[in-house]
Parts: structure tokens; C-alpha cells; sequence
């Protein structure tokens, strides 16, 4: 250490004081600070090794070099523990920010639930109707033995009445059922509504049936009936050609075949005929129709002179099966989320 290195002149101690400020600004963390403060305040430091020099200061500058060095050291204590400060609370900020927590976020192992394609089919198809004008009726799925059998003009030994069809519910004087059909809700909906009427009424049915690939004994149907002056079976065709085209594309095509329902006369089988079905271009039995049978509309105080109408009804599962390929319509009912993800996971 050269005499001249540790001179003590002002020119020293400002310098000395000088760098060190300029050592304490640049420390960008706690560590660089705690070097800066080592070389430039601690033992050893040039300001402490001028410090250490002042006995050799003649008397009569002791006091005004004491002070240039004692003010010297004070700005540099000074700024150091501004800086100290400066960086507790910057690296304060960057540790809270990188242990923020969003509250609201999902966890990463919770799956995002959707809705089941059953129930985007369903209100497609309750789409396209409200998009005529039609409304959405519903029923209850615990009915009345007489909305679900003998207001629909059903004999009393009809073999669909038998237990093997039907869930009758106990006590069996009250005569409920669980509907094996959505056709109550068409006597509902002729009861409860003002003529004209245009409803669709998609809901769940039951039936003793197994559980197979094609069965489940509990389904979903949609019901269509509309009660208006001058209906006739031309419109019921073309109603019937443009749902299945909506649903289906624009090669889609609808026939009758001659069939028999207590509710309707005439009544039709429903196909549904598509170019790309699975196994080729192919006519596909889809459901029921028909001109409501005016015992029907007698039974709902509608005078079949001035009224008429049309009524039709599918099972809304075996229209998933061909709309989408499903194989197996169990698959439908247990509620494995692979098979729903299949469908996009609509929420
Ligand atoms: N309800 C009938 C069934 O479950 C389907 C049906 C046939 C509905 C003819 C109708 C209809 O509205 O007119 O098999």
C-alpha cells in the first residue's frame, strides 16, 4: 500500500467516497451489496484506511479532515442501507410473485366436466324446432296410466300395458306408471295449451327392456305434435325432411312405411335414409308417426271437424347411434367420461 494511495486530501475521500456510492448503486442483489459494503465501508476500505490516517493529519486539519471523512462515511453508511432497503423490497416483490397463487385456477388433476351428447343432441333437436316456432313441452316421467295408455286411444289388452313393457309403480290402484313413451305429453300439451299447438318434447322413458347394445331400459324419446287448422300428412312429410336434413345434411331423406299406433290414423313407420351411414347408402328405421286419431282429439275437447294434426316420436340414443357411429348404446348410459370426450366435451 503506497503513502499516496491513502493521502488523506479531500480529493481522496471524495473519490473514495465517489466509488464506493457508485459500488453501492450498481449492486444488484444483496449479495453484490454485501460486497460492495466490504470493499467500500468495512475494515480495509479505502475510507477506513483514510480514517486510519487521520493521526497522521497535522493538528490544526484534524477537525476539517475529520469531518470531510466522518460526512464521507456517513453518506456511504447511508446509501447502504437505502440500497439494503431498496433490495429487501425488490426481492421481497419477486418472491411473492413467483409464489403467487391464482385461486381461481382449476387444479391441474381436476377434470373439466361436460355435458353428456345425449344432452347436446337433445337440445339440438329442441333447436331446430324453437327455430320453426315451435315450443318445448314436458311431462313427468312418473305418469299416469291414463295419459300413458287410454287418453292415447290404447285398448285395455294392449300387449304394451302387460308387465313386461311397462314399470307399473306400487301401490298399483293408483294406477301410475313410469312412461314407456313421451306421448303423454301430448294429451298434456292438448289439455294445457291454446290451439294452435307446436310443441317438441324430448325426456326420458322407461321400459322393462334389457341392457344390451340396443336396449336400455331407460332412454330418451323426443315427441313431436302439432294441432292446427288444415294439417294434413304433407305436412308432417315435410316437417319430418327437414329435421332429419338439419340433423343429418342435406342428403338426408325421410319415407313412410304403413304401420299402426292406437293414437295416430293413418300411422307410419319413420326411415331415415343417408348416403355415408355406416354400411353404405341405407334406409334406417327412426320412429313412429302419424295423423292424430281423432278419438285422441275428442278426448282432449278438440273437435276433429275443425282441428287436425300430426304427431311423431323417435328414441333420441338410436339417433346418437347413426348420427355418430356409436356401436354399443351402453356406452351412452355409463357414464365413462372417454366416451363423452369423443363428442368434444361441450360444457
Ligand atoms: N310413442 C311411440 C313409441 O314409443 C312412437 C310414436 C309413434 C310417437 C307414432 C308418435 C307417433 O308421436 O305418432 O314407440
Amino acid at each position: 500500500m503506497s503513502d499516496d494511495d491513502s493521502q488523506i486530501t479531500p480529493q481522496a475521500v471524495d473519490d473514495a467516497v465517489r466509488s464506493a456510492l457508485a459500488a453501492i448503486s450498481a449492486a444488484s442483489d444483496t449479495a453484490e451489496l454485501k460486497a460492495a459494503r466490504a470493499a467500500h465501508s468495512a475494515e480495509g476500505s479505502p475510507l477506513a484506511r483514510l480514517n486510519a490516517r487521520m493521526r497522521e493529519v497535522a493538528p490544526e486539519h484534524k477537525a476539517e479532515f475529520g469531518k470531510l471523512i466522518g460526512q464521507g462515511r456517513g453518506r456511504v453508511t447511508q446509501a447502504l442501507a437505502a440500497r439494503e432497503a431498496e433490495l429487501a423490497e425488490a426481492e421481497t416483490a419477486a418472491r411473492l410473485e413467483s409464489e403467487r397463487v391464482d385461486i381461481t385456477a382449476l387444479a391441474a388433476h381436476a377434470r373439466v366436466g361436460a355435458r353428456h351428447p345425449l344432452t347436446l343432441l337433445q337440445e339440438e333437436i329442441g333447436d331446430i324446432f324453437v327455430g320453426m316456432g315451435w315450443e318445448i313441452a314436458e311431462g313427468p316421467e312418473l305418469e299416469h296410466e291414463w295419459f300413458n295408455f287410454d287418453a292415447l286411444n290404447f285398448d285395455e289388452d294392449h300387449p304394451a300395458r302387460q308387465m313386461q313393457d311397462t314399470f307399473f309403480v306400487d301401490p298399483v290402484s293408483r294406477h301410475l306408471v313410469m312412461r314407456t313413451h313421451t306421448s303423454p305429453v301430448q294429451m298434456r300439451s292438448m289439455l294445457s295449451r291454446e290451439l294452435p299447438i307446436y310443441v317438441v318434447c324430448p325426456g326420458r322413458v322407461y321400459r322393462t327392456d334389457e341392457f344390451d347394445a340396443t336396449h336400455l331400459p331407460v332412454f330418451s324419446q323426443v315427441e313431436g305434435l302439432v294441432i292446427d287448422k288444415g294439417i294434413t300428412m304433407a305436412n308432417l312429410k315435410g316437417t319430418l325432411d327437414h329435421f332429419a336434413r338439419v340433423l343429418f345434411g342435406a342428403e338426408a331423406k325421410t319415407r313412410f312405411r304403413t304401420n299402426y299406433f292406437p293414437f295416430t290414423e293413418p300411422s307410419a313407420e319413420l326411415d331415415l335414409w343417408h348416403p355415408t351411414f355406416k354400411g353404405g347408402a341405407r334406409w334406417i328405421e327412426w320412429g313412429g308417426c302419424g295423423m292424430v286419431n281423432p278419438n285422441v282429439l275428442r278426448s282432449a275437447g278438440i273437435d276433429p271437424e275443425v282441428y287436425s294434426g300430426f304427431a311423431f316420436g323417435m328414441g333420441i340414443e338410436r339417433t346418437l347411434m347413426f348420427r355418430s357411429d356409436v356401436q354399443d348404446m351402453r356406452d351412452m348410459a355409463e357414464g365413462d367420461v372417454r366416451f363423452s370426450e369423443q363428442f368434444g366435451m361441450v360444457v
